[in-house]
């Protein structure tokens, strides 16, 4: 695993936005799994500059994002779909038909997941997987217990996470769809390269419990360590309580 410490959120963010883009340039048809939620939003603005003062070219890229909440269409204001079209997709050159989240109104969920895997396969597999981490440890919306080697499928959200959500859905829990379909941490682990990346104060508990504590379904961003090619990119607030043998093996820290 390569630790970076950056001193602030917008070194830690344009680090991450980096590490995309370098991949984007140097792969012929790059793909990439992305993530939503506010962690990410400053690294779609920092993509979208690329794309606008430098040419950062999205036409060859295909993604599929981690996950959708249950019930939601597409157009729905708080469906990941729009997050997605709202900060990234609108501003770039993506060919629509290269753009993959699950769908969180289909009428058979399973068969969705079924075909969402099917669809990463016939793609040659995901070359850099964008991963936030949530305050259940969840990546995706793989909530405790979620097997290893879990696969996309519907999961129902932990209360933590309806809370820590509450806002994109007027600030209200009970708002919060209860399930969700989101890629397992089985199909997360078989992308080429993991980034994890983690913002604030509020990660820094969860953060040292992924990083330090026992590897295992209850935590389910454990998992990562057990990735050959992972890159965790934190700020000084969300590393703070690593402990000094952790932030020993940071390749860049603050101060
Ligand atoms: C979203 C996702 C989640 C988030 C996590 C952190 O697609 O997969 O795992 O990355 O919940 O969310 P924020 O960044 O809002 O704290």
């Amino acid at each position: 695993m390569r630790l970076f410490i950056m001193p602030d959120p917008h070194s830690a963010t344009r680090f991450a936005a980096n590490e995309i883009a370098s991949l984007m340039i140097e792969r012929p048809n790059p793909v990439l799994g992305l993530a939503t939620g506010r962690t990410m939003e400053g690294v779609y603005r920092a993509l979208c500059g690329m794309h606008r003062e430098e040419g950062l070219d999205f036409s060859t890229t295909t993604s599929f994002n981690l996950d959708e909440y249950v019930g939601l269409s597409a157009a729905d204001p708080c469906s990941y779909h729009h997050y997605m079209n709202a900060l990234l997709f609108n501003h770039v050159n993506s060919r629509p038909d290269a753009i993959h989240l699950p769908a969180g109104d289909a009428p058979d969920l399973d068969a969705e997941c079924t075909a969402y895997e099917e669809s990463i396969r016939a793609s040659g597999g995901i070359d850099l997987q964008l991963l936030g981490i949530g305050d259940t440890g969840h990546i995706g919306f793989n909530e405790p217990p979620s097997p290893f080697d879990s696969r996309t499928r519907c999961v129902t959200l932990n209360q933590k996470t309806r809370i820590q959500n509450a806002a994109m859905f007027g600030g209200n829990p009970d708002a919060v769809p209860t399930r969700a379909l989101t890629m397992g941490v089985g199909t997360i682990l078989e992308a080429r390269q993991l980034l994890l990346l983690a913002l604030g104060q509020s990660k820094a508990a969860i953060i040292a419990k992924a990083l330090e504590g026992p590897v295992g379904p209850q935590v389910s961003a454990s998992a990562i360590r057990l990735h050959r090619q992972c890159t965790v990119i934190l700020d000084e607030a969300s590393a703070s309580a690593l402990s000094a043998e952790t932030r020993g093996q940071a390749l860049f820290q603050a101060n």
